[in-house]
């Protein structure tokens, strides 16, 4: 068992004394009363703050015992990254190589590709041990999973079925190198190989997005009732469930909203049935009666069909972006879909010998690379400042923090997949909305919320 105390760490201690701080501030604890909640001499909160001395983990379970905080809300993230980037070696990832076998027989051969504690990806290489005859979903060598929770886009290699079982409907789907699949949760899925004499494995690139995290523990607490109760169906009428939801938020009767939107009742009544639509006009005045942003009572919707979205390379859209005549990049869209506007599944060709501007890109996003081909490529990254360069080979994989700079070059072909963290659209909003030094204090708040000697 590693027995390293990850407490130690000292980017860890800052983040824990500023998340202490953050915490009493929210809670109206001046030191002297934090002292006093957490049974500590006088003094000693003040020096736990100013990192003047080490956080420890009796100090952080007193301060979850004694206020209406969780423990993992005193918890900071641990950056696993060296100048911003994690790279697994090809090496490496074949060092990880496991034979998981189904009914008795070896089914998948696993090796992981590379993952960060900052991000949800748990993408993993698998090569197909199974291989079959014919393209039937009831093929009896076909040995299927319970589906699970993290959303995954398959990336395919070689001459791959694809299995995927939705409410009861079996499918395969012959695939071939370069097709994609986006799949929902928890679909039941496998996947053989049709010819022994090939190479036919997948890049499964599972992630967790909107869904791990602060919410599945939220609703741990909540129970299935609530879970149920709070999904918003796409096979009922999702405007009417937004607005059904808003209306009992609010404390608001259909008749008063529609006084305040200028509508007529009955109008209103129709609109929480579903079975008619919204104008644009009507939704402003709706949004309008309710102060919220129109945004905010738009559906979002899936192009899925029986939960997946699949993405065949021979009618994939291409692109190349920068300038004509010195395109940095061929891109391929991969699978998507718009439950997921914020990821983003790409095959990248890089085209440029250096990283001139037209080369270089920056997103908001968490990204996952895949050197499916290698040819001379290379990854240059800002970090700090300072510029870095990795020379990348067939089977490395990479992963970026958000807003780094990064630029690929030579030739060879990248897989890559770009995520939403947590800092998603509301949240980026928000941060634009702070009084002057705001998003500074927000990332690391070392006062009190006021000054000692008054003002
Ligand atoms: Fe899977």
């Amino acid at each position: 068992m590693p027995d390293t105390d990850i407490l130690q760490d000292p980017a860890v201690q800052a983040r824990l004394s500023a998340l202490l701080r953050s915490t009493a501030n929210d809670l109206k604890r001046p030191d002297a009363y934090a002292d006093t909640d957490l049974g500590l001499p006088t003094g000693t909160f003040a020096r736990l703050v100013d990192g003047a001395e080490p956080v420890s983990w009796q100090i952080l379970v007193a301060a979850a015992a004694a206020w209406p905080v969780n423990l993992r809300d005193l918890l900071p993230l641990q950056d696993d990254t060296d100048r911003d980037v994690r790279i697994l070696r090809a090496a490496e990832s074949e060092a990880s190589s496991r034979i998981l076998d189904r009914a008795g027989r070896p089914y998948y051969e696993y090796r992981d590709t590379v993952m960060s504690r900052l991000g949800s990806f748990r993408p993993e290489w698998i090569r197909m041990l199974c291989t079959v005859a014919d393209n039937e979903p009831d093929n009896p060598a076909v040995q299927w999973n319970r589906g699970h929770l993290l959303y995954q886009l398959t990336y395919v290699v070689g001459p791959v079925n694809y299995y995927c079982s939705w409410n009861g409907t079996r499918r395969c789907i012959p695939m071939r190198t370069g097709d994609s699949v986006f799949g929902l949760p928890y679909a039941p899925h496998s996947f053989t190989s049709r010819d022994p004499d090939e190479p036919a494995y997948i890049l499964a690139l599972t992630y967790g997005g909107d869904l791990t995290g602060d919410p599945q523990r939220e609703l741990a607490v909540l129970g299935e009732q609530a879970a149920h109760d709070l999904a918003y169906r796409p096979d009922g009428h999702l405007f009417a469930q937004l607005l059904t939801s808003f209306l009992h938020a609010k404390m608001l009767s259909p008749a008063e909203l529609a006084g305040r939107a200028g509508l007529d009742p009955r109008r209103v009544e129709a609109l929480l049935t579903g079975k008619v639509s919204a104008p644009p006009t009507e939704l402003a005045q709706l949004a309008a009666g309710l102060r919220v942003n129109v945004r905010d009572l738009m559906p979002v919707t899936s192009a899925t069909t029986d939960g997946i979205s699949v993405q065949f390379a021979a009618d994939a859209r291409r692109w190349r972006t920068g300038a004509d005549g010195a395109a940095a990049y061929e891109i391929t869209e991969l699978a998507g879909d718009p439950l997921h506007p914020h990821t983003t599944a790409v095959d990248v060709r890089p085209l440029l010998p250096q990283p001139t501007d037209a080369a270089w890109m920056r997103t908001y996003q968490h990204q996952y690379v895949y050197v499916l081909e290698a040819d001379g490529t290379r990854m240059s990254w800002d970090s700090g400042g300072r510029q870095h360069e990795a020379e990348l080979h067939a089977g490395d994989s990479i992963y970026l923090k958000p807003q780094v700079p990064v630029a690929f070059t030579g030739a060879g072909r990248l897989l890559v997949l770009r995520i939403a963290g947590a800092v998603r659209a509301d949240v980026r909003f928000a941060l634009g909305h702070m009084a002057g030094g705001g998003q500074d204090r927000y990332v690391r708040d070392t006062q009190l919320w006021y000054s000692n000697e008054g003002k």
